[in-house]
C-alpha cells in the first residue's frame, strides 16, 4: 500500500484525522509523477489530471512533459490555453519525422529527463508515438508507468495507433480503463487483473468542465453558421487522406451530404498537405456547402461539435465527445476501438464507400436521436481524474530505478 508504514502509522488515516501532515513526512509520502503529452488528442487527457494533482498537492508533486510530437501554435499552443494548462515543465521539441524517427527521437530526449527526474511514477494517455516511447523508456528504467485509456481494440494492427495501444498496455504497470470491453480486452491478453482499473473517460472530464467557456466562442457567428444548420468534419487518418483512391471515395461522399447540409471542415496539417500533394486542391474546392478551416482549438471545436446537427469524422476521440452531446457521428473508418459509443452512444461505423456513408449520414439526420434519454456509458461522469488519482495512491512508490 501507498504512503504507508513510516512510525508505524498510515500518512492517509493521520490527514483524515485533520492532523496535518508534518513537511519532512508529506515529501516521503507524495508521489512524484511525470505526466506525458505529446499530441493534440493528448492534451484534453493530461489537463485534468494535472489540474487534480495539483489541487491534491499534498499528495501528489505533478511535472509535464511535452514531447512537441505536435509543435504548432493551432495542434498544441493553443489547446494549452484553452484548457488552462500549465506551461510544460520540460519541452522534448521532437518535432514531425517518420515513426521509426519520430519514436526514437522521443525515447532519446524522454530518458534522460526520467534520469534525472527520478519520478514515482510516469502518467502515458492515448495511443500516439509519444505514449509508446515515454513507456517504453521507463519500462527499461524500471519507472512505474500508468497507461490511461488502456485496453482499447481496433484489432486493425494496420493502424500505429493500434500497435501503440498494444505495446504500452504489455509494459505499463497499470492500465487505466475507460469502459468495461476494454478490461474484457486486457484479460484475453493475459494482463493480470491486479493491474487493470476501471476509471472510466478523462476526455469527458475536459469536455465537461469547459463546455460553458466553449459557448462563450464567437466561432460559429463567425462563420456564419445557425445552430443545427450544419455538420462537422475531421479527417486525418492515413487509411483515408494518404490514398488517392481512398480519399476520392470521401470526396464523392462529401459532395452529396454537403449538398444537402453545409459542412464545417477544420483541416489537421497532414490532410491539407496530402489533399496537395495528391492534386485533389481543385476537387475539395469544387464541392459547395463545404467550409475548409484551419484546426480549430478546443473551445471552438467543443462550440461547432455541440451545436452540430452530425458529425462526420475518423477520429477516436471525437466518437466519444458526440456520444456524450448526443450528437449523430458517422465514423468513416471500418472498424472503432471505442465499440461502446456504437452500443451506447450515436456512432455509426460507415467505412470508406462513399454510398455507405450517405445513407448513413441521410438517416441521421432523417431520424435525430431523442435528447430526452441520453445513455452515456458508465463513469463518463467529469470525475476520472480523480479516480485515477485515487488508485495511483494505492498503488503507492515502489519503482526500482536501474540506470544503466
Ligand atoms: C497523430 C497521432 C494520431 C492522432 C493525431 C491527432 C500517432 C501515431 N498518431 O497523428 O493518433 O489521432 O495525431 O492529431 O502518434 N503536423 C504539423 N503540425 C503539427 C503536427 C503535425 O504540421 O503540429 C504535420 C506534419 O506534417 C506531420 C503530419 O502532420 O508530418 C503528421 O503528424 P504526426 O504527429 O506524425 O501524426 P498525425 O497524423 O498528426
Amino acid at each position: 500500500m501507498a504512503q504507508t508504514l513510516v512510525c508505524g502509522f498510515h500518512a492517509r488515516d493521520h490527514r483524515l484525522k485533520s492532523v496535518p501532515l508534518p513537511k519532512e513526512l508529506r515529501e516521503i509520502f507524495m508521489l512524484k509523477v511525470i505526466n506525458v503529452a505529446g499530441a493534440r488528442p493528448n492534451f484534453m487527457k493530461v489537463a485534468p489530471i494535472v489540474a487534480a494533482m495539483k489541487r491534491r498537492n499534498d499528495d501528489f508533486q505533478p511535472l509535464l512533459v511535452h514531447t512537441g510530437q505536435h509543435y504548432d501554435e493551432a495542434m498544441s499552443e493553443a489547446f494549452f490555453r484553452d484548457l488552462e494548462m500549465p506551461e510544460p515543465d520540460v519541452y522534448l521539441g521532437v518535432g514531425s519525422g517518420s515513426h521509426g524517427a519520430q519514436t526514437a527521437a522521443i525515447m532519446q530526449a524522454f530518458e534522460p529527463v526520467v534520469i534525472q527526474e527520478k519520478p514515482d511514477w510516469v502518467m502515458v494517455v492515448g495511443d500516439v508515438n509519444s505514449t509508446l516511447a515515454c513507456a517504453l523508456v521507463c519500462a527499461k528504467l524500471g519507472i512505474k508507468v500508468a497507461h490511461v485509456e488502456a485496453g482499447l481494440r481496433s484489432r486493425d494492427r494496420t493502424m500505429p495507433e493500434e500497435i501503440n495501444r498494444l505495446l504500452t498496455d504489455q509494459i505499463a504497470d497499470l492500465l487505466f480503463t475507460p469502459s468495461p470491453d476494454a478490461d474484457a480486452n486486457l484479460r484475453a491478453e493475459g494482463i493480470p487483473e491486479e493491474r487493470i482499473r476501471f476509471v472510466g473517460n478523462v476526455m469527458i472530464d475536459s469536455l465537461l468542465s469547459q463546455l460553458p467557456r466553449a459557448q462563450q466562442s464567437s466561432v460559429r457567428v463567425d462563420l456564419g453558421l445557425s445552430d443545427k444548420e450544419y455538420a462537422v468534419l475531421t479527417l486525418h487518418r492515413p487509411s483515408n487522406v494518404d490514398d488517392t483512391m481512398a480519399f476520392v471515395r470521401v470526396i464523392e461522399a462529401l459532395s452529396e451530404i454537403a449538398a444537402r447540409l453545409p459542412i464545417v471542415f477544420p483541416a489537421h496539417p497532414r490532410t491539407r498537405k496530402m489533399i496537395d500533394e495528391l492534386g485533389l486542391t481543385a476537387r475539395v474546392e469544387k464541392i459547395k456547402g463545404l467550409l475548409v478551416i484551419d484546426p480549430a482549438g478546443y473551445l471552438d471545436f467543443l462550440q461547432l461539435l455541440s451545436g452540430a446537427r452530425l458529425v462526420l469524422t475518423d477520429s477516436g476521440g471525437i466518437q466519444e465527445e458526440t456520444t456524450v452531446l448526443g450528437i449523430p457521428c458517422i465514423t468513416l473508418r471500418e472498424n472503432t476501438e471505442r465499440p461502446i459509443t456504437v452500443e451506447m452512444g450515436t456512432n455509426t461505423i460507415a467505412g470508406n464507400n462513399p454510398a455507405k456513408i450517405v445513407v448513413a449520414a441521410f438517416r441521421a439526420l432523417d431520424n435525430p436521436p431523442n435528447k430526452s434519454e441520453p445513455r452515456i456509458p458508465p463513469l463518463w461522469d467529469g470525475h476520472t481524474a480523480d479516480r485515477i488519482l485515487d488508485a495511483l495512491i494505492e498503488k503507492g512508490k515502489g519503482g526500482q530505478y536501474r540506470e544503466r
